[in-house]
Order: C-alpha cells, then structure tokens, then sequence
C-alpha cells in the first residue's frame, strides 16, 4: 500500500486521498496531470519526498495525454506541463528536483515518441522506488540515535504518508521500534491542518507505537520537565547552510529543545538539500488560505469571530545552530553543515 503508486492496469496515477483521514481511507485515481496540479494544490498528497513523486507521475500522465508525434512537439508539451506542476506547491525542493530529474532526461533522450512515453513512466517509477528504499537507509541511520526507553517528540506528519512509503523521520521512529527499542512518541498535533493528530497517530495506530497527541504549545512543558529525551522532524528544503524549512512550529520547537539541551534532528533524502540556495533566508514560505487558521480543518467550525482576518504561512525556518545533526539517506550529517552537507550530496551522485 504506497501513497503514490502508479496503476498499471488502468494506466492512471492513485493517491491515497490524505484530506480525509483518519475518517476514512480512500484512493483518488487520476488521469489528468492537471488533475495532480490540483491534489498538491489541495494536499490529497503532501509531504516532501510525495509530492516529488506524485509530480514525477505527473509528467508520466502529460507524454500520455499529448498527442505530439515528434519528441519535439512532446518536449514542448512536457515543458507546459512542469511550469504548472512546479507552480503547485512553493516550498519544498522535491516537487522541481524531481521534475528537473525527468524533463532533463527528456531533453537529452534519443528515440521514438513513443519509447519517450515509455522512458518518462519508468523515470517517475524509479523516483518512487529510489523513495522507498533511501527512506529505509536513512530510517537506519537514524535509529542508531534512539536509545531505549527514549521519550521523542514528532512534529507534523513524516510518514509513509507523507513520502511513498515508510516515511522520513517517522520511519526512523518505526525503525527503532520495530528494532525492539521501548520508545514513546509525543505527537504535536501541528495546527492548523493537524498533520500530526489526523495523520501521524493514524499512522501510529497501525505499527502499534505508544503515542500521546499534545497541542504544539505544550511541547515547551515537556522539554522543560525532561520529558522528552529526542526531537525529532522531517524537512521540505534543507538550504546550503543547514537551515531547513519545515512545517509551520518546527522552529519554536527546536528553539525550546536547543534551550533545554535536547538533541534536534532533521530526517531529509539528500534530494531534499537544496545546495543552490545558500541560507534559509532564500527559501520561498508558502502562505495558505486564512479559512485554515480561522476554521478547525475537519468539520469547518469557525473559531474566530465573523470577520476575523488570519496569516497561515504553512512552514518556517530552523536555523541551522539549533540542529544537532540532519539524518540523510548516506549518513548522518553534523556540523560544520556547509561541507558536510555538500559532501552527502557528492556522495550520492557517485
Ligand atoms: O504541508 P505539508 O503537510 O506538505 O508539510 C509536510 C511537512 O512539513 C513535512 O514535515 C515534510 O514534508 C517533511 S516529511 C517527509
């Protein structure tokens, strides 16, 4: 059961449709990359390292729906296609790393159009795999860092829903449990779209890990009274400098786990690290419809008063010096970020 998955049968594109968990478990099929436009758009699918590959499936869907008969007048029709599916979603680096992957082998592919259509499905097949695997290798790594009878708290949804499969820093979590380690998870709900109580607890539920929710003002408490032994958090661009842009809270999380001695992990692929934007002062923040802020999500009551105007800006930036170290797929990175880093990525071309 993958997030993203590709139905071969039918030839469509099928998402588990996240809006409407943990009510209710359904895919959504789709046939239209304007279609995937949308789903991003509206977070059927979200996460980094999903919506990199539901972007990937994207493309797939575009060189099928084109009726060009030259790998030119397919080229073109795939160049459209990638300005509005980088367009969806701003802030994480996945959704155009994973199209730049796909349109660059497009461009310098020698062929029929057709074995094009065939070499862009196989291409979008690989990220998706390629996903699931370097989850697995980073889950690895980064189990190494819990320690038995651990206390860590969660923030936002990094699991197999938010990737294809097994997750970022929820899969290191599963990792040590399944490793046989007793651990505990705090699960900040993670307003306003409540990634963490809808979806990471569901998720939870299924693997049979103890979790509480807590509200994400009440994560402070718990670091200052020593109850929380980890921080840990996924990421949607981890700029040149370490600083990594992740899901509104993240910051005064980390601040309040730096001040209280705890150690804060980033878990992030290295096609998550961003080496051409130097700080996390060049990532882009996406600010979403205030309707997220002055309604709870799930049932559209209205908790503000008639009127109210909010500011939903969806993620925010943890500066590097409040990391103790970003787990990638090829290690575990420490600082001095900037070498370090650049060397993962190096590592990973190879
Ligand atoms: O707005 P979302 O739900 O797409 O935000 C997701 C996050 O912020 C995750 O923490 C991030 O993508 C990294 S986990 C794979």
């Amino acid at each position: 059961m993958r997030t993203v998955e590709w139905d071969y049968e039918s030839r469509r594109l099928r998402l588990i449709d996240q809006r409407l968990l943990p009510g209710e478990f359904r895919y959504m099929l789709i046939d239209d990359y304007r279609e995937v436009v949308t789903a991003i758009r509206e977070m059927v699918v979200r996460g980094a390292p999903a919506i990199g590959a539901t972007a990937g499936f994207g493309m797939a869907l575009a060189a099928r729906q084109s009726r060009a008969r030259t790998v030119e007048a397919l080229l073109s029709d795939l160049r459209i296609a990638n300005e509005h599916l980088q367009n969806a979603r701003p802030t994480a680096v996945n959704l155009r790393w994973a199209l730049k992957r796909i349109l660059d082998m497009a461009e310098t592919y020698h062929g029929s159009v057709l074995d094009l259509r065939i070499a862009i499905l196989d291409a979008a097949q690989l990220i998706a795999d390629e996903d699931v695997r370097l989850n697995q290798e980073m889950a690895l790594f980064g189990a190494s860092l819990i320690d038995d009878g651990d206390t860590i708290v969660h923030h936002c949804n990094t699991g197999a829903l938010a990737t294809v499969d097994w997750g970022t820093a929820l899969g290191v979590i599963r990792m040590a449990h399944t490793q046989g380690k007793i651990i505990h998870v705090l699960v900040d709900e993670t307003r306003p779209r409540l990634q963490g109580s809808r979806l990471t607890a569901w998720e939870l539920e299924q693997y049979g890990i103890p979790y509480d929710i807590i509200t994400d003002n009440a994560a402070g408490y718990f670091l200052r009274t020593g109850q929380i032994q980890k921080a840990f958090f996924g990421a949607d661009r981890v700029a040149a400098n370490g600083d990594v842009a992740n899901k509104i809270g993240t910051y005064m999380l980390a601040l309040a786990a730096h001040t209280n001695q705890v150690p804060v992990y980033a878990v992030a692929p290295t096609s998550t690290i961003d080496l051409v934007t130097s700080t996390g002062d060049g990532i882009p923040i996406e600010e979403r419809d205030q309707g997220e802020v002055l309604c709870l999500t799930y049932d559209g009551l209205q908790t503000a008063p008639k009127g109210a105007s909010a500011r939903n800006p969806a993620f925010d930036i943890t500066p590097s010096n409040l990391l103790t170290a970003i787990v990638t797929e090829v290690g575990i990175v420490y600082p001095p970020f900037k070498r370090n880093l650049q060397q993962a990525v190096e590592t990973n071309l190879k």
